[in-house]
C-alpha cells in the first residue's frame, strides 16, 4: 500500500519525507491556494521538497481536453521526474486522459465519488483514481464502501489502475481503506502522526525508560558495551 502526502506546505512535506515511508505528494487548487505564493516556484519547490525519486501530483486548472493536455505537458517539463497530472472526472477529462496515453505523463483522475466514474477513468488510461472518502462520509454515502467497490471492479476486470483514496479526516478511514485493498492513500501531515500514535505505546516507552534508569542511571547501552 502506498502513502502520499496531501499538502503543499513545504516544511510539512520535508518533515514527513524524513520520518515516514511515503512515495510522493499530491495537491489540488485549494491546497496550492492556501500557500498564497508564486505557483511556478511552488511547483519547483514541491519537487525539491519531496525529492527527485518521488511522485508529484498537480491538478489541472483547465476545462477543455486540449488545454488540459497542454497544461500537463508544461507542468511535466517544469517539475520533471515521476509527475502525475490530476484531472477531475468528466467528459473533457476523460478525453484528455486518452490523449495523454503514451506521453509518459501519468494521470490521477480526481474528484471521484462513484465506482462508475472510476471505471471510466481506468478504461481511459488513468494510472490512479482518487475517490474522496471523507466528503462521501459527510453526506452519508459510505466513502470506504465506494473505495471497496472500485477495488472489486478493478480486480474483476484486471484493470491496471490504482485506487488512491483521498479526503481523510481520521485514521479509521485510512484503516478501512487498507482492509478493503485500496492501493494508495493521500493524507494530510497531521494524520501521519495519528497513524503511529497510541497512548499505550507512549506508556510502554515511559516504563521502559524508567526501568532502565532505575538500574543504569543516565548511561545508555552504548555507554555500557
Ligand atoms: C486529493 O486528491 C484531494 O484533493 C483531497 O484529498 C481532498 O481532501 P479534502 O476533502 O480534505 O479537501
Amino acid at each position: 500500500m502506498e502513502f502520499i502526502i496531501d499538502t503543499a506546505d513545504l516544511k510539512a512535506i520535508r518533515r514527513i519525507v524524513e520520518f515516514f515511508p511515503v512515495i510522493g505528494v499530491t495537491t489540488n487548487p485549494t491546497i496550492i491556494s492556501k500557500e498564497k505564493t508564486d505557483f511556478k516556484q511552488l511547483a519547483l519547490d514541491l519537487r525539491e521538497a519531496v525529492g527527485p525519486d518521488k511522485q508529484v501530483h498537480i491538478q489541472t486548472t483547465s476545462e477543455k481536453a486540449e488545454d488540459i493536455v497542454a497544461e500537463a505537458k508544461a507542468l511535466y517539463d517544469l517539475v520533471g521526474g515521476e509527475f502525475y497530472i490530476k484531472i477531475p472526472i468528466g467528459a473533457e477529462g476523460l478525453k484528455a486522459t486518452m490523449m495523454l496515453k503514451g506521453s509518459g505523463i501519468g494521470v490521477t483522475m480526481t474528484a471521484i465519488h462513484t465506482p462508475q466514474q472510476a471505471l471510466q477513468a481506468a478504461l481511459a488510461g488513468a494510472t490512479y483514481v482518487a475517490p474522496y472518502v471523507n466528503r462521501l462520509d459527510n453526506v452519508c454515502a459510505d466513502g470506504v464502501g465506494v473505495v471497496a467497490d472500485i477495488v472489486t471492479i478493478f480486480d474483476a476486470y484486471g484493470l491496471d489502475c490504482k485506487v488512491l483514496a483521498a479526503s481523510f479526516k481520521n485514521v479509521q478511514q485510512v484503516h478501512e481503506c487498507a482492509l478493503c485493498g485500496g492501493h494508495a492513500v493521500t493524507i494530510n501531515p497531521d494524520l501521519y502522526d495519528q497513524l503511529v500514535y497510541h497512548p499505550l505505546t507512549d506508556k510502554a516507552i515511559v516504563d521502559f525508560t524508567a526501568d532502565w534508569k532505575s538500574v543504569y542511571g543516565d548511561k545508555g547501552s552504548l555507554d555500557l558495551i
